[in-house]
This record gives structure tokens, sequence and C-alpha cells, in this order.
């Protein structure tokens, strides 16, 4: 997706990062108590230490909303976090993304043309009406809108269980939306939630969107309880089994934690997988002395190694790169939002329209209801 930030101006660029330390605590001080910064898990640590809040995407835009005081959510993530915050947060509430490039890669592998275009398809082989449409959170307003428009719902990494579970009742208990789901953009989480809800590859496809019909022909279609979009993150697919296998040859009492964006195969050779803020939580549990080796971001997996001095937290692929999109709020352009508001003006500010914002909180709050 095209997204054009403006260079910044070279007060910046040429800061040192002690100046521009102090240059944003200045301004956070004059700001304070109308601005809230918000820092994602992923985000660098130069950032991160002037977040009032961290979190992970959803907890970050309910702070955002709860926080009616503040006209100004400065939110260091990336596109999508910011879109849901404005869709949660109040109108006079203004959400602001320092760096207008830091979209994610797996959002922008399902867009709404290509959603709609999927579904149409799916039409012509299927009752769409018992078709649920789920979408990650990773993703743009617009296909939470369309998920909402069509009777389906939000999920995140942590409860997206539950919203398959309502969506199509495994368990037979009779409340089930429909027969079949539509997953995007995350191949991978809807894969990994579907094994552990009991189904099995064969009630699983891939819907590739450059292919006619996803890639499939009909049968497949009409036999697929789960049509999972091609689409993953990058970084999470990074790690490999093979990472797993080295990490438990040189541990051999190491944990092994991954997020479910990771591929299936890596999923079921850990101990536990869960969303970020599981990771956390699954470290802050462990004993001292334990060596956790994690399948997550490098940010947050150096972070929790520094946090938790009685314990050894290490990546899994010892090469792994960081999320560049996230890497890309700096202190720099924290700093340049901030000082702008200081003189009154908003800059990279992120609107949904209030259609789409509408449907898209129906989705969001059809998953809360559920969760
Ligand atoms: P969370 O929803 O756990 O914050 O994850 C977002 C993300 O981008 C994971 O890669
Ligand atoms: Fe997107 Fe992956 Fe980065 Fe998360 S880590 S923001 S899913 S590209």
């Amino acid at each position: 997706m095209f997204r054009l930030q403006r260079a910044l101006p070279e007060r910046y660029v040429d800061a040192s990062p002690d100046q521009l330390a102090t240059w944003v605590a200045q301004a956070k001080e004059s700001l304070a108590p109308r601005l809230l910064v918000l820092g994602h898990h992923y985000q660098r640590d130069e950032v991160m230490r002037f977040a009032d809040a961290r979190g992970d995407s959803f907890g970050l835009s309910r702070i955002a909303a709860d926080r009616r005081d503040a006209d100004y959510v400065v939110f260091c993530g990336v596109h999508f976090m910011a879109e849901s915050a404005d869709v949660l947060t109040a109108p006079h509430q203004q959400v602001i993304l320092p760096d207008l490039n830091a979209g994610c890669s797996m959002a922008d592998m399902a867009d709404i043309d290509a959603v709609e275009e999927a579904w149409e398809s799916l039409a012509t082989v299927t009752d769409v009406e018992r078709v649920v449409p789920v979408t990650y959170m990773n993703s743009a307003a617009s296909l939470k809108a369309f998920v909402g428009r069509h009777g389906g719902a939000v999920c995140t990494s942590s409860n997206a269980r539950a919203v398959l579970r309502w969506a199509l009742d495994p368990d037979g208990t009779g409340t089930a939306q429909g027969e079949k789901v539509l997953f995007f953009p995350d191949q991978h989480l809807g894969r990994n939630t579907g094994y552990q809800l009991g189904w099995g590859a064969p009630d699983m496809r891939v819907w590739d969107p450059r292919l006619d019909l996803g890639g499939l022909d009909d049968a497949d279609v009409k036999e697929a309880t789960l049509l999972l979009w091609k689409g993953h993150c990058s970084v999470h697919q990074r790690f490999r089994p093979a990472h797993v296998a080295a990490f438990r040859a040189e541990h051999p009492g190491g944990m092994v934690v991954v997020h479910p964006e990771c591929a299936h195969d890596v999923v079921e050779l850990a101990d536990e997988v869960g969303s970020t803020d599981f990771i956390i939580r699954a470290v802050d549990e462990a004993p001292q002395g334990a060596v956790i080796g994690v399948g997550t971001e490098i940010h947050l997996v150096k972070r929790l190694d520094d946090e938790h001095p009685g314990k050894t937290v290490m990546s899994l692929d010892p090469l792994v790169c960081p999320c560049s999109t996230m890497f890309r709020i700096d202190a720099a352009h924290l700093c340049w939002v901030l000082e702008n508001l200081v003189d009154g003006v908003v800059v990279n500010r992120i609107t949904v329209d209030p259609d789409t914002a509408r449907w898209a909180r129906l989705a969001l709050q059809r998953m809360l209801d559920i969760t």
C-alpha cells in the first residue's frame, strides 16, 4: 500500500540521540495531560522509553479509547493499529502515526478490492450467506468494515479460537453463524487455530487471491471449512523447525514459545504458542534460571531478556530481522510529530471515514462480545 511520508527537517535528522531524547521529553511535558503516547511491544527502546502505555495492538487501542482526556494519541506502532485506535476513540481524539510509511506487510497482503473479488467468486460456487468472514486485527479498517457488513468479526492472536468457535460452533452447541470461514490475511494464524480446534488439513484450503477462484476448484471450495487467505508475516514466517531443533540441542531443558503467526510445523514443535501478551506472561512466569527460546519480533525478545535478569530469553533464529515497518518509527519521527503538536500543528493524522468506521466498529464489537 502506497503512503507518503515526507522527509524530516534537518533539525531532527542531524540531532544526536541525547538531543532528541531531551526534546521529546520537553514536548511531552508541555503537551501533558492532553497527550497519550502508545508503544507497541515491537517498538525499539529509543521510542518505547517515552510510551505512556505499552501493549499489543488491540490493548493499546482500548487504552486510547478509555483515555477520553487525551486529545492527541501518538501511536508508535503500524498503520492498521492507528486506524483501529481512530475507530475506537471519540471524535475529538486525534490519532497520529509518527511515520506514515510504517505499514504492516501482512496487512497489505489483503486489500479491499481483492477481498471483494474473492467474495464474488465464492458466490459463484457456494452460498456466501453461509460463509463467515473473519479478519485478523492486522488488516486495514476497510477489511474490518467488510467483515462487519457481512456478519463476521475481527480476531486477534489471543482470541482467534473463541472467534472461530463462535463462527462455526465445532462443539455443536447450536450457535453456528455459518458453515465456512474466509479467514484473512494471515494463513498461519487461521491454520494454527483450525488445528487447535480439531480440524485437519482436508478441512482447510489456501485461497490465493492472485488466481481464479483462489486457485481452487469448485469441489475444494465446497469441501473446505476454513478458507485461508494466502498472506503471512515475513518476520514470523522466517522461523523454521531447524531453529527449534538447534535450540533444543543446545538447551535441552529450555522452553520454546512462539507466536501463532509462525508456520504450523514450527508451532507443533513449540512448548507454548500465543500472542505477544501471552509470550510476555510466559517469560514472567518461567522460573529463575529458565532458558527460553522465543519465536517473535526481536525487539520484544531483547527487551524480555533485559527485563528478566535471572532468565535467558533468546530468539530462536540468531539471524532474525526486526519488523522493518515497526522500525520506521524512531525518536526523530516521534520528536517531529510532538514538536508540531506543541506548535498547534497536527501532522500525520490517521482517520477512518465515518461509514467505514461504523462497520469496522461493529466487527470489533462482535469480537468483544464473543470474548
Ligand atoms: P499483537 O496483536 O499481539 O500486538 O501482534 C501484532 C503483530 O503485528 C504481530 O506480528
Ligand atoms: Fe506486520 Fe509481521 Fe510486522 Fe507484525 S511483525 S507488524 S504482522 S509485518
